[in-house]
């Protein structure tokens, strides 16, 4: 029986995977130059991390996460968010020393038990920000305006960025109680889930899936109408930088996300091209999830972007894919064994040197060797038979023009490099 991979999760194959790596490289260069550096977090931590951070009542922690006991009787679960880990790693490390903005980004696969569906994976990739030690309203700003800085360089610019503003621990008793007895006059018509969590979760009513509760849902007092004053005044701010600079947006009330540490504001990017799962990203301040750990009062402000609905999303048929595409420089054509000895000895120089060189490990016939060069796509292939060894002279083709060199033995690996210089400097054909 041919064993399959398991359901909701995928294999990135080669021809995909440079497309990945490409967008990781984009990623690092602008989270860098607004001064992110990496963390490499673990992909299990204790399940007590997340349940208590998530929330106990989230969908995650309820139904979604993988749980089990290792073989000393922990109970472990494989990471379904970033956010946590990077908490625990700033308390457990001290990051906060020495004090000051810390600002941390993060990539690689997350894990929840969700009905597999176009866009929603069991294994899929984040890479994500956070950035911790301040409540200044300037990073949400920058962070934001960061992430939208990344997409604009991907070529996306049908994205829609929404916000929200949650309140923090002064109003949010006050807001949850006067939703919690608004809630309690639908009860008779909401669905069975908002009915069961109302008390413990009542925010979650107001972003329901289901159309009946929606419409419900759109009549329920929200945060924004419930803000103290410093909430209030700090939503103003950042909805004023974002007005100023022309970066375009719109309030949802009605987002809460689905996890529970969020204070303040929080936001989505969403993107017409996706179907029912249309959140690109997702993220918000958490001004005292640090402390719940028994950390130092450390406000911080994040965001992660779903990687798989991302690289469904990017134009990639628009771009023409130099960046992108990974292809050999040569391509070695050997005619006859001797030829065949010279080429081993030479592909080894040509890499050592820094070129990406590939061969016909079967050796097939003149034609099936250039046959297999193109297919390669290599930027130009080397032919070599007896007399080009003898003579110590070897032809070079370009493979794009088709024009054929003859080059010096003992100057190859720099002609080599000469010419891959000048392809690269030479403008786009038209044609
Ligand atoms: P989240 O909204 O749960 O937030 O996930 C962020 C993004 O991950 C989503 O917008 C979506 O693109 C992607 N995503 C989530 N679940 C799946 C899935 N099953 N399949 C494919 N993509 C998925 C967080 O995880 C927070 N830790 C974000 C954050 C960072 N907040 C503050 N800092």
């Amino acid at each position: 029986m041919k064993i399959q991979s398991v359901r909701g999760v995928k294999d990135i194959l080669p021809g995909e995977s440079e497309k990945w790596q490409w967008v990781e490289r984009m990623a690092r260069n602008v989270f860098c130059r607004y001064g992110f550096r990496e963390i490499r977090l673990p992909i299990f931590e204790k399940t007590q991390l997340f349940a208590r951070s998530i929330g106990e009542t989230t969908d995650i922690v309820e139904k979604e996460m993988y749980t089990f006991t290792d073989r000393s009787g922990e109970q472990i679960t494989l990471r379904p968010e970033g956010t946590a880990s990077v908490v625990r790693a700033y308390i457990q490390h001290k990051l906060y020393n020495p004090p000051g903005v810390l600002k941390l980004y993060y990539q690689g696969p997350m894990f929840r038990y969700e009905r597999p569906q176009a866009g929603r994976f069991r294994q899929f990739y984040q890479i994500g920000v956070e950035a911790l030690g301040t409540e200044n309203p300037l990073i949400d700003f920058e962070v934001m305006t960061m992430l939208i800085e990344f997409f604009r360089l991907l070529g996306l610019d049908d994205l829609e960025l929404q916000i929200n503003s949650l309140g923090c621990s002064r109003c949010r008793p006050g807001y949850r109680d006067t939703l919690k007895s608004e809630i309690r006059k639908h009860l008779n018509v909401l669905c069975e889930n908002c009915c069961a969590r109302y008390e413990r979760n009542p925010l979650r009513v107001l972003d329901c899936k289901v159309e009946t509760d929606q419409e419900i849902a759109r009549h329920l007092p929200k945060t924004i109408e419930n803000l103290c004053t410093e909430c209030e005044e700090n939503f103003t701010r950042i909805r004023a930088m974002l007005d100023g600079t022309g970066v375009p947006y719109s309030i949802n009330p009605q987002m809460v996300r689905g996890l529970d540490y969020y204070t303040r504001t929080t936001f989505e990017v969403v993107s017409k091209k996706l179907g029912a799962q249309n959140a690109l990203c997702g993220g918000g301040r958490y001004d005292t999830l640090v402390e719940e750990f028994d950390g130092p009062a450390t406000p911080c402000f994040g965001f992660a972007v779903g990687m798989d609905r991302l690289l469904s999303v990017i134009p990639f048929e628009k771009m023409d894919g130099t960046d992108i595409e990974v292809r050999p420089d040569v391509f070695l054509v050997a005619l006859g064994d001797p030829a065949a000895e010279v080429s081993f000895r030479l592909a080894h120089q040509l890499r050592s040197e820094g070129l990406a060189v590939e061969m016909d490990y079967d050796r097939g016939s003149l034609k099936s060797q250039m046959r297999k060069a193109n297919k390669a796509n290599s930027l130009f292939t080397l032919i070599l038979g007896e007399n080009e060894i003898q003579a110590g002279k070897y032809l070079l083709k370009d493979m794009e023009t088709g024009t054929q060199t003859e080059i010096a033995a003992d100057t190859l690996s720099q002609t080599v490099k000469n010419s891959l210089r000048r392809k690269a400097d030479a403008p786009l054909s038209t044609d």
